[in-house]
């Protein structure tokens, strides 16, 4: 083999070992990048399409590479963590692979925004206008004179029933409130150290509280029910608004008028459903709920709490103020016939005439004598 042959063959394979290391160098320097997407095993989701480094803008942007330009940015990590992407980790947690859900700030702006302004406003507007409705129309007093006869409304069981319900309800909104709203009422009055008090005990109360309200409700709607069903003059009440804007007006209805029935059905079932699921759904967080679904669980929560709110204003109203001897009706379980056959004159006539039991266990006593007699 002449010299010029051999120096030629060595210049091949110089060339060529040089060649093949400049591709194995170009290889390596190719597959960098997808040796540290592949270095990560697969995400849940199937083989990354793209670089999830890379910044859309900015074009390919590895985090070795970031530090290379930029040491100690991790702007490239926090892309990643920061999308919807599931990625590896040995987090033991349903969706561990999602760090941050960037649906989350879509959520708490929702929640510091238009629930906490909108819920907020129109339980002060609700205020407002039960405050103006009794300054201005005053208690619904009897027309007739008491006749010192009085007959069973509401059962011990009833009452017992009703009661559960309404002291967990009361207990359930004025901690939701401060949970929801306390940071911009309570907070600025009290300060830091005070309002985490309070938000701590409203929690714990909250939690522990609503299984025992959803637990009444089922309770009182097994008892009530039956009394509840659309009847004769229930369409006259809702015409007349139930006379709350008449003097003296007279609508008769059976046991519970339809602006009870709507609370019963729309209120204490519909809300009460609402409540309770969604209640549930945050209070045991240990059925691998997902973020996401604890959130859309929260939204219900709060719409629907706030409206429950609303309404129970109304018939709390109605149940102290609003109406003379309604308080005492579901205090004592019993009324006078002429508060019996002025508002339920329907149920009063079919107590009377012995359809409906008059008597199902309330003793007699204090409750029987007229407002004001004293103990023979
Ligand atoms: C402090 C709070 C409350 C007060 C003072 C109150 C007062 C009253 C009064 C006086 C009555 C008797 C009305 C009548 O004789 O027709 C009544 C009935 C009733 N209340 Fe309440 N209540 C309160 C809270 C609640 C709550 C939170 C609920 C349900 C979530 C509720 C559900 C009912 C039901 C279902 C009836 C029977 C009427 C019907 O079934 O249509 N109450 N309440």
């Amino acid at each position: 083999m002449s010299e010029r042959h051999h120096a030629y063959r060595s210049s091949r394979t110089a060339l060529f070992s040089l060649l093949s290391l400049l591709a194995v160098a170009a290889l390596m320097l190719l597959l960098a990048p997808a040796q540290s997407v592949l270095a990560q095993p697969a995400p849940a989701g199937g083989p990354q399409s793209s670089n999830i480094f890379d910044h859309p803008s900015e074009g390919p942007d590895t985090q070795a590479e970031r530090q290379v330009k930029q040491p100690g940015n991790n702007a490239p990590v926090w892309r990643a963590v920061n999308s919807t992407q599931s990625h590896f980790t040995t987090l033991p947690a349903n969706e561990g692979g999602v760090l941050i859900q960037p649906a989350g700030e879509g959520w708490r702006q929702l929640r510091n925004g238009p629930i906490t302004q909108w819920g907020g406003w129109t339980l002060v507007a609700m205020l407002i206008i039960v405050i103006a409705f009794y300054l201005i129309r005053g208690t619904m007093r009897l027309s007739s004179a008491p006749t010192g006869r009085m007959i069973e409304r509401f059962s011990v069981v009833e009452r017992l029933a009703h009661w559960s319900t309404a002291i967990t309800f009361v207990i359930l909104a004025i901690s939701g409130m401060l949970m929801l709203f306390g940071k911009h009422v309570v907070l600025p009055v009290f300060g830091y150290s005070a309002f985490a008090v309070l938000a701590n005990i409203s929690k714990s109360l909250h939690n522990f509280i609503g299984p025992v309200f959803s637990l009444s409700i089922i309770v009182t709607f097994i008892l009530f029910v039956k009394d509840n069903f659309p009847q004769k003059g229930d369409m006259d009440w809702i015409t007349r608004f139930g006379g709350l804007f008449s003097r003296n007006a007279h609508i008769p209805t059976g046991r519970f008028n339809a602006g009870e029935k709507i609370w019963f059905w729309g209120g204490l079932t519909l809300l009460g459903i609402i409540m309770t699921i969604t209640g549930f759904i945050l209070d045991f967080p240990n059925f691998q709920q997902t973020r996401g679904q604890m959130q859309l669980a929260w939204t219900w929560h709060a719409i629907a709490a706030v409206l429950f709110i609303l309404g129970a204003m109304g018939h709390i109203y109605m149940g102290t103020l609003g109406m003379e001897g309604a308080f005492k009706a579901m205090r004592t379980g019993r009324v006078d016939e002429a508060w019996a056959r002025e508002h339920h004159e329907y149920w009063y006539n079919d107590v009377k005439a012995g359809r409906v039991t008059a008597e199902r266990g309330t003793p007699a006593g204090a409750a029987d004598r007229p407002e004001g007699q004293q103990p023979a």
